[in-house]
């Protein structure tokens, strides 16, 4: 099977590819990523020998379709990913989002190409504190920011493709990942690269946001797992039921790093702060089979510090730049 990842050098991206060099290597796997300041080509180096990487855009309609043309799967994985930037500048959400997803899916169209859609439960909004209700595929759309709203928009092109065209899709919305390769701006690489230059973790407003969180290797298993067994047309939401606001987050690294429970600051909030995201996964579970390994969350974070530990000229090059951003926007 030839496959082709888009953003194969971000961080989910990156992880995909490693599962699937170790579990599949029947598979030939081509990348196309833009290499952003969100990809590095080092995140593939462990499996460089089983991977073509090809640098480009996905916007780029006539490579698009050359590699797509001498693909029989693509999973895409390429997006413009942070909140936080997307409020800063939305421009290349709008770009590499919505544009890039409809130069895949005019390629998938034209050559017949199975295509498999990553995308997240930001699509739905969010939910309150004490709402019992969690995200099903039946929750209306309801995105607050340029990147939720720009992926939204990508899921109903690839409904549209499908509904329209009869293009072979299926598409997943998952909850907030964490693991190794995962860009320092985010919430809990952020935390954990502070702790480990000594800084105090940075909580935006009063910490009660609820996040989902899942290991990004259960993301992956379940992809495949749609992969193989999820019906064309079909919306799976993957989950791990990892509920925890970010004051539990933050306290759980500080109790890793053997710091006080209020060793850290609140800063600035996010303007239009998602309040908590909580995901639904029975329908992936009771149809297609599949289960998170990862459901010890605390384990899970030791073995994520113990990789920042161990890789820090990974992370290193981007966390001046990435704080001086920080400091700028006030968080
Ligand atoms: P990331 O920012 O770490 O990686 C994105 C990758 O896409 C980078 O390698 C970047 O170079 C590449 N890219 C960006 N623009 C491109 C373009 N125009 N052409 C080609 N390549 C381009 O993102 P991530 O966290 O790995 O997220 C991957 C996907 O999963 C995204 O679609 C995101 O919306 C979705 N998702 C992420 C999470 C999460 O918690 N991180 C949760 C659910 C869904
Ligand atoms: P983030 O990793 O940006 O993911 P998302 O916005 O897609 O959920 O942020 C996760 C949560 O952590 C979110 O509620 C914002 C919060 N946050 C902080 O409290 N401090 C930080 O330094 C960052 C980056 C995020």
């Amino acid at each position: 099977m030839r496959l082709l990842v888009t953003g194969g050098a971000g961080f989910i991206g990156s992880n995909f590819v490693h599962l699937t060099a170790r579990e599949r290597p029947e598979v030939e796997i081509t990348v196309l990523d833009a290499l952003t300041y969100a990809g590095d080509e080092t995140s593939l180096a462990p499996v460089a020998d089983s991977v073509r990487l090809v640098q480009g855009d996905i916007t780029d309609g006539k490579l698009v379709d050359r590699l797509v043309s001498t693909s029989d799967l693509v999973v895409h994985f390429a997006a413009e990913s942070h909140n936080d930037n997307s409020l800063a500048n939305p421009w290349p959400f709008v770009q590499t989002n919505l544009i890039g997803t409809y130069t895949l899916l005019e390629a998938v169209r034209k050559h017949g190409v199975r295509y498999h859609h990553i995308s997240t439960d930001e699509v739905y909004g969010d939910l309150e504190l004490d709402d019992p209700a969690k995200f099903t595929d039946a929750t209306p759309y309801n995105p607050s920011s340029p990147y939720s709203a720009t992926k939204a928009g990508s899921d109903l092109l690839v409904r549209a493709w499908a509904r329209s065209f009869g293009i072979a899709a299926t598409i997943s919305n998952c909850s907030n990942n964490y693991g190794p390769y995962q860009h320092v701006e985010k919430f809990i690489p952020r935390q954990i690269t502070n702790l480990i230059d000594g800084i105090r973790p940075r909580l935006y407003g009063a910490g009660e946001n609820v996040r989902d969180w899942i290991h990004v290797e259960d993301h992956n298993t379940a992809v495949w797992t749609i992969i193989d067994k999820g019906r064309l047309g079909e919306t799976y939401l993957i989950g791990a039921d990892g509920e925890k606001n970010n004051l539990e987050v933050v306290q759980a690294l500080l109790e890793v790093f053997g710091r006080p429970a209020d060793d850290f600051d609140h800063v600035t909030d996010r303007a239009g702060h998602d309040l908590r995201y909580a995901i639904d996964s029975q329908k992936l579970r009771t149809e297609l089979g599949w289960e998170p390994r990862f459901t010890d969350f605390k384990a899970g974070l030791v073995d994520t510090v113990d990789w920042y530990k161990a890789n820090e000229a990974w992370w290193r090059p981007a966390k001046a730049a990435t704080e001086a951003k920080y400091s700028t926007a006030g968080h």
